[in-house]
């Protein structure tokens, strides 16, 4: 069975090793014992754990998952040189990785909100002979997408990771309206989760402008609704929100 480090034991360490623990073996380093116990509770397997402090990464696969403005002080903790180093970490950059943490190779994995459920859109990009490795790890919690630059996954980052926000706040409009013209709130909202679940299935095969087209009939309701989201100027709003996110986050 092949082993995987985890540095770090919080909420997206824990969502990515239940994706993991029935195929790796699993070594969890944090700064508290009594938190890897619970983690492991949690995990509901077995797993190696132990303190960061001096802990050896020579030649191991590690999956970096503290907090971005830990980097420099869990760097300096870690001896050796890892094999790789997977990170999780929002905004850090490539480079930031090599400069504070001894590695063979580095690779920048940005997993969404999703990952608790297992159905993270995760975007990948670093050393490409890790590209098939990074897949499997990452697959773990749901889709992934190889990018070939740091500059891409900023902008998927505006589209994935910032993309359930933007859907919410569909989902609570489009909830908000049918109560505004009459529909119970809780219907509404069930209504609502069973619109957004069956629509997750079809986008998976269908291209957006042919979903439309197969529900719009001249002159009909939708057509109606749509000609209304049309006024407001949604689409530009969308394609508007992905660049300002984008913006700010090569600002940061
Ligand atoms: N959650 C998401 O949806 C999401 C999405 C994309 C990317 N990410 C990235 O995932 C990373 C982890 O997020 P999370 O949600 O798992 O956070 P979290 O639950 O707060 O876990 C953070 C981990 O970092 C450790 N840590 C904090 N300060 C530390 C320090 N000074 N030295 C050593 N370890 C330290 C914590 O240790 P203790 O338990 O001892 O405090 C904990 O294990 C972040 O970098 C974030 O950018 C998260």
């Amino acid at each position: 069975m092949k082993s995987i480090t985890f540095i770090g034991n919080g909420n997206m360490a824990l969502s990515i090793a239940q994706g993991l623990k029935n195929n790796y073996k699993i070594e969890v380093v944090g700064r508290d014992l009594t938190k890897l116990d619970k983690f492991e509770k949690n995990l509901g397997v077995s797993i190696e754990k132990h303190l960061l402090n001096g802990f050896d990464i020579k030649n191991k696969t590690i999956l970096l998952c503290v907090k971005p403005a830990n980097v420099e002080e869990v760097g300096k903790l870690l001896n050796s040189t890892a094999r790789v180093i997977y990170s999780v970490l929002a905004g850090t950059t490539l480079d930031k990785l090599r400069s504070n943490i001894s590695t063979n190779a580095v690779v920048r994995t940005m997993p969404n909100l999703a990952a608790s459920v297992q159905k993270s859109m995760t975007t990948l990009t670093g050393d490409i002979e890790f590209k098939d490795e990074a897949e499997e790890l990452l697959g773990a919690i749901g889709s992934t997408q190889w990018l070939s630059s740091e500059k891409e996954i900023d902008i998927a980052t505006a589209l994935a990771g910032s993309g359930p926000a933007y859907l919410a706040l569909m989902a609570e409009a489009l909830a908000d309206g049918a109560v505004k013209q009459g529909l119970k709130r809780d219907d509404a909202m069930a209504i609502m989760r069973g619109l957004f679940g069956g629509f997750g299935e079809l986008i998976q095969d269908i291209h957006p402008a042919l979903l439309k087209d197969g529900v719009m009939s001249p002159g009909g309701t939708t057509a109606a609704g749509y000609g209304a989201l049309e006024d407001g100027n949604v689409r530009a709003s969308c394609i508007s929100a992905i660049e300002k996110a984008y913006k700010r986050a090569t600002e940061l």
